[in-house]
């Protein structure tokens, strides 16, 4: 019997777990993973989950292939770990403060091997790219996937291409991309421009995308989600929030939902809030319009990591949102700034489009769509170091000055200059 296959979202083609290709040979529409349910599901399988947390060594220790069942049941000997995930599940009561939550807990995927959540769908897209005999794997990107895919192919042996935004890359996950050893294209132009080339060039080079088209990295990423109930006793919490660009997390999570539902793993199912920014939100101009239909916009954002207007999993981001009851919302780039200098000066630390996660939760608590009593967990989904430039501009450039900027000082080397630097 047949344990994992893949369906054509356009066409409803089945097609074998193994197949190269990312997109439907048939009709090039985007496919998705289905697995048979696991037996036993329910208590049993949350069972086994739990007992894999006491283990010290092995693949079953990542907090990705914890969940091998239900992520890629098949892979065993090819899995490529770092290992990533068991990422910490944080009160951040000074965020929460601000953001008006009596009950907020911060998912912190910043701490991830490359700093991001895409070191999760990266795990399993690398795997896959093992099973299927790639020599090389490429994708484009706003930063976080190019670093992610460039270590994993490092540690892979897998040659790696990355096509980038040129001066629209945070530094940190530029300066990653290269470390690792990728072969790093500077498009000129927007990530929406470099998602068109890779799909190409991929086919053209015969090189394994990596881009959230492949399907398996959404298996990777669902594990945020596994991971956040586990932490919670399997007691789901009301909402989830989540930023939104190409809106691969939107659609992982609710597959992940979905499953946990079906499975027993979860009797109740949280409510999904996807945030974009002001000028990035083609998904959440469709959600205002009862998703009639796609839009594609011109973007412009500081938050580099979601400076996207054509996002490519627009359809199972839908299914997602209207599954889960979600919301879609928007924030300026100013409330992003400001939620990031919360976030920051509570000792955890994000980047901007992670911060938009805060900045969301914020919103819909004072429009009261979300309950100030509600238990929300925002997803921080990149590490602070990630855009230095962003730090810098913040607390040392912007005129005027933001509420929250913390100016340096620069003094002469005696100890009056430093007792009147500190008013003493
Ligand atoms: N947060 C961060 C830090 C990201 O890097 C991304 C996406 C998102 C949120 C949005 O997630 O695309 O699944 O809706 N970064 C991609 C990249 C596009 O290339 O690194 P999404």
């Amino acid at each position: 019997m047949r344990v994992t296959w893949q369906v054509c979202a356009g066409c409803a083609s089945e097609i074998p777990e193994t197949d190269p290709h990312p997109r439907c040979p048939h009709c090039r529409g985007l496919l998705e993973v289905h697995h048979q349910a696991p037996v036993p599901g329910g208590n049993a399988l949350r069972a086994t989950f739990d007992a894999r947390t006491a283990l010290a060594r092995g693949v079953l220790t990542s907090g990705v292939w914890r969940f091998s069942e239900v992520v890629l049941p098949n892979a065993s000997a090819h899995v490529l770990s770092y290992p990533e995930g068991n990422t910490p599940l944080l009160a951040g009561t000074a965020v929460a403060a601000w953001a008006g939550a009596r009950d907020l807990l911060l998912k912190h995927e910043g701490l991830n091997p490359t700093g991001s959540f895409k070191d999760r769908g990266m795990t399993v897209g690398v795997t896959q790219a093992r099973r299927v005999g790639a020599r090389a794997v490429a994708c484009a990107s706003t930063g976080n996937t190019a670093a992610s895919l460039a270590a994993y192919a490092a540690l892979a042996g897998l040659a790696a291409l990355v096509i980038v935004p040129k001066g629209q890359v945070a530094a940190g996950k530029l300066a990653q991309a290269l470390a690792y050893g990728a072969r790093t294209l500077l498009v000129r132009g927007n990530f929406d421009d470099c998602l068109e080339l890779v799909d190409q060039a991929s086919e053209r080079l015969g090189v394994y995308l990596l881009n959230s088209v492949n399907p398996f990295r959404l298996e990777g990423q669902k594990t945020i989600v596994l991971e956040l109930l586990q932490q919670l006793a399997w007691e789901p919490p009301d909402w989830i929030v989540v930023p939104a660009g190409n809106l691969g997390n939107t659609a992982a999570f609710g597959k992940a939902l979905e499953e946990a539902r079906a499975w027993e793993l979860i009797d109740r199912t949280p409510r999904l809030a996807a945030v974009q920014a002001e000028g990035a939100a083609p998904f959440a101009h469709s959600f205002r319009e009862g998703f009639a239909r796609p839009h594609r916009v011109a973007p412009h954002t500081v938050a580099t990591a979601i400076n996207i207007g054509n996002p490519v999993s627009y359809a199972r981001a839908v299914r997602a949102i209207r599954d889960t009851n979600g919301v879609v919302t928007t924030v300026s780039d100013a409330e992003i700034l400001e939620a990031k200098a919360v976030v920051d000066g509570a000792g955890l630390g994000c980047e901007p489009a992670s911060a938009a996660a805060v900045a969301g939760t914020r919103r819909l608590i004072g429009e009261g769509v979300i309950d100030a009593g509600a238990r929300v967990v925002a997803v921080l989904t990149g590490h602070l170091l990630k855009d230095p430039e962003a730090v810098t501009r913040y607390h040392q450039e912007l005129e005027p000055r933001p509420p929250r900027a913390n100016r340096p000082v620069e003094i002469e080397a005696r100890l009056e200059a430093v007792e009147r630097a500190l008013g003493a």
